[in-house]
């Protein structure tokens, strides 16, 4: 059978919808038992098939953690699909696969080069993996206030200065949707042996349209974590961890994923995440270029709305290959709002839902799903907010702040082990932190453990907290106090 015609399967969930068929009665987990025992108000709302598929890894359904039938089969599909020589799946979303792939390439002590704006995922498995992160200070983009990607240069000139390295880490692309030059970082690490992977969250579909920019596995990378989940059409928490070549064994990869994973395999997420495949196999490239048409129709008209701007390629640093197309960032200090004022306003007045905001910027996400209302609804939607605002904005535009990237003073491992107390925020600048704290989302950290806490950072996350960001991580969520290393003195 040729690619075209093995894509068009779908043997994880062929093999549920089998299993349910043959009608035997289950004195097994889930406890609801296809439905029948569950709230009889939640099961009519989403529907009784989808109980039917919550099953569990009895014998003919396969077992995650040692594939060997229909989950096996379904991976390899996956593999084909994603140009992998290897597809693992998770259920425990991206997070887990990041994770897995950090302790498969890294032990304790060994060095990892990371860039600083990465998601917690992957501190804490530095932090599990007791490795050693060697940061690269991604370049901030003054205009509007976020940080991008890294830059082939910066990897190389870290590797110079750590030979020692025995990982690199990129986010590819960024949650702001901008793709690294992923080639080239690759082939800098590769020269000396050194193994790369790559977060790739927002990147699921870059192998299913030639527009959009290079996937992980093109760009020849050594693993990468997908969300199918976010821009690939599945239910959320199904992911990908993807693989190919000898720099990381993918038994390895097998038995750290294995480690981190749930015993109760969620099916409903296995299968959606086998027919996404199959969707983004025999389908993709038409849905995608209607999508990429769509957002584009969209960019187009908000150039001409008053006040508002938005992130283009050519404002992407030198490194860097591009922005994903389905990915719109509008810049709302024009009209003099903050981004969380305009995902307020979407909410209440435009009837939207943004996917992000921060305090400048708001992020729409387009996707395979999208129809001319979606288009015909945004547009209006932001003409409306300009009208509105646009003479505020022509008073007030708002000051750009930038989180300043605090210095690494001890490993967040020995940091997130050591003695700690609580003290009040604005008594924490110079000590060193024990916990993270974050803007979610995004969910870059601004402070992690082991992180010198400046009065800079304590003024970034009030700035966030006073535009009603979400700002999280630390036990005491009010964040009045944060909990820090136990020190006599402190470090200035
Ligand atoms: C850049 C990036 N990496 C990793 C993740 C984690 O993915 P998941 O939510 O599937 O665990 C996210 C989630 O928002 C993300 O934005």
């Amino acid at each position: 059978m040729g690619t075209e015609d093995r894509q068009r399967l779908a043997p994880l969930f062929d093999g549920l919808v089998a299993h349910v068929e043959r009608g035997r009665y289950p004195f097994h987990i889930p406890g609801h038992k296809g439905g029948r025992g569950a709230d009889p108000a939640f099961r009519a709302w989403i529907g009784e098939r989808a109980f039917w598929l919550d099953l569990i890894n009895i014998a003919p359904l396969d077992d995650l953690h040692a594939p060997r039938g229909i989950i096996r089969d379904a991976e390899r599909l996956a593999a084909e699909a994603f140009g992998a020589e290897h597809a693992f799946f998770s259920v425990q979303g991206t997070s887990t696969a990041i994770m897995a792939m950090v302790l498969a390439a890294v032990g304790p002590g060994e060095k990892i080069i990371v860039p600083r704006n990465v998601h917690k995922s992957v501190l804490s498995a530095i932090i599990l993996a007791g490795a050693v992160p060697i940061f690269i200070y991604p370049e901030m983009d003054q205009a509007f206030g976020i940080a991008h990607g890294i830059s082939p240069d910066a990897v190389e000139r870290a590797l110079e200065a750590h030979p020692d390295a025995r990982a690199v880490f990129v986010v590819h692309p960024t949650y702001y949707g901008v793709a690294l030059d992923l080639p080239a970082i690759v082939a800098t690490c590769h020269r000396r042996g050194v193994p790369v992977l790559v977060d790739e969250a927002h990147g699921a579909h870059f192998s299913f349209h030639p527009k959009l920019p290079p996937s992980a596995m093109e760009s020849g990378a050594d693993a990468a974590a997908t969300s199918v989940h976010k821009l690939g059409g599945s239910l959320t928490q199904s992911s990908l961890l993807l693989h190919q070549g000898r720099r990381i064994a993918p038994e390895r990869l097998r038995v750290t994923l294995s480690l981190l994973m749930t015993t109760s395999t969620s099916y409903l997420l296995l299968a959606s995440l086998d027919t996404a495949r199959r969707q983004l196999a025999v389908a993709g490239e038409a849905r995608l270029q209607a999508a990429i048409e769509r957002a584009e129709t969209v960019r187009r008209a908000v150039r001409t709305i008053p006040g508002l701007r938005t992130l283009e390629a050519d404002d992407l640093p030198p490194g860097t290959l591009g922005l994903d197309p389905l990915k719109l960032t509008v810049h709302v200090a024009g009209l003099g709002l903050s981004g969380a004022d305009v995902e307020e306003w979407m909410r209440a007045e435009g009837g939207i839902e943004v996917e992000l905001s921060d305090l400048y910027n708001v992020l729409f996400l387009f996707s395979l799903a999208d129809g001319d209302d979606a288009v015909r609804r945004l547009k209006d939607a932001l003409r409306r907010l300009s009208e509105a605002h646009r003479q505020n904005g022509a008073r007030k535009p708002k000051p750009i702040l930038l989180p300043e990237m605090p210095a690494l003073a001890l490993s967040p491992r020995d940091a997130f082990y050591a003695e700690t107390e609580r003290v009040p925020l604005e008594e924490a600048a110079d000590r060193i932190m024990a916990e993270f704290i974050l803007v979610y989302p995004p969910g870059i950290p601004v402070v992690m453990p082991g992180e010198i806490l400046t009065q800079d950072n304590i003024d970034y996350i009030r700035a966030n907290l006073a535009e009603g960001l979400p700002v999280l991580g630390p036990e005491d969520a009010t964040l009045r106090t944060v909990r820090v290393i136990k020190e006599r003195t402190p470090l200035r």
